[in-house]
């Protein structure tokens, strides 16, 4: 298929699990794509896996205006251009309870997710096509509550707020803007945070999470990337604003 010829993409954490299985798609469909991430080391394993014509590796560190200029600047020199901008980069922090949730995690967390994704905007979209398409990942917990996670619950529900906003900024120009919200994905990042809901709890939490999915069961990371290429393409021309559940029918 190529439903992305030609389309230049960039794609944040895309040295992880879903903005890897993102570029690969993406590039399967006739993308070049520019991944950034701020570990190198994962950033040249991944750049090694794709086909190093249609790929460029940019390391950056997404809660930094000048590293942010400087992964779109990199884009537009390699490549002319950019059509679609995935701020999917994320980090996670302790579970724990709002009483314990240490400041400087609670920021970290905010940065990462609401300012990289706010920056990420801020200077793409002056270089970004008519037509164009911005996704951010948000997640099932931009919709609903869960214990013991406050600042990543919280960054994941103003992700879907700037989205909201900024897609009827950009509507003018065609830009669409939407968010993917995938449910727990079956790879470390959840992993990470399921042992120590475990070690909390005493109970298997990855279990509890299926029991908690109607589908019953974690998401894989191409069937997120599905959905982001699905927000990418033109087979979503008129969708802004919105956000795509990929959680099994866990908020539902
Ligand atoms: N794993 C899940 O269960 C799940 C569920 C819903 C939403 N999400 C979201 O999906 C997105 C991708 O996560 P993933 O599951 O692929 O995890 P991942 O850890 O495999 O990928 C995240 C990537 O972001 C990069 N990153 C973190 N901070 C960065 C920074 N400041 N600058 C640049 N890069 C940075 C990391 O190095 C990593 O490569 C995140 O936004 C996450 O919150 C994940």
């Amino acid at each position: 298929m190529n439903r992305l010829a030609d389309k230049i993409c960039i794609i944040t954490g895309g040295a992880g699990s879903i903005g890897f299985a993102t570029a690969r798609l993406f590039v399967d469909e006739g993308a070049r794509v520019v991944i950034v991430d701020r570990d190198e080391a994962a950033l040249a394993t991944a750049a090694a896996a794709l086909d190093g014509d249609r790929v460029l590796a940019v390391a950056a560190d997404v809660t930094r205006a000048a590293d942010t200029e400087h992964y779109v600047a990199a884009t537009l020199a390699r490549f002319g251009g950019l059509d679609v901008l995935f701020s999917n980069a994320g980090n996670d922090g302790p579970i724990l309870p709002v009483t314990d949730y240490p400041e400087a995690m609670f920021d970290s967390i905010m940065a990462v997710h609401v300012r990289g994704s706010y920056l990420a905007c801020k200077y793409a979209v002056p270089h970004m096509a008519n037509g164009g398409s911005i996704i951010i990942t948000s997640s099932v917990v931009g919709v609903m509550g869960v214990p013991a996670n406050c600042a990543y619950v919280a960054a994941k529900h103003a992700q879907i707020g700037l989205a909201r906003g900024i897609a009827k900024e950009v509507a003018g120009r065609g830009i669409r803007v939407n968010t993917i919200n995938p449910g727990p994905v079956d790879n470390d990042f959840m992993r990470a945070a399921e042992i120590q809901m475990t070690a909390a709890t005493g109970s298997d939490a990855a279990a509890k999470f299926n029991q908690m999915i109607p589908l019953g069961r974690h998401v894989d990371p191409v069937e997120v990337a599905r959905g982001a290429l699905f927000l990418a393409s033109p087979d979503s021309s008129f969708t802004t604003g919105s956000t795509l559940m990929i959680d099994g029918g866990m908020s539902a």
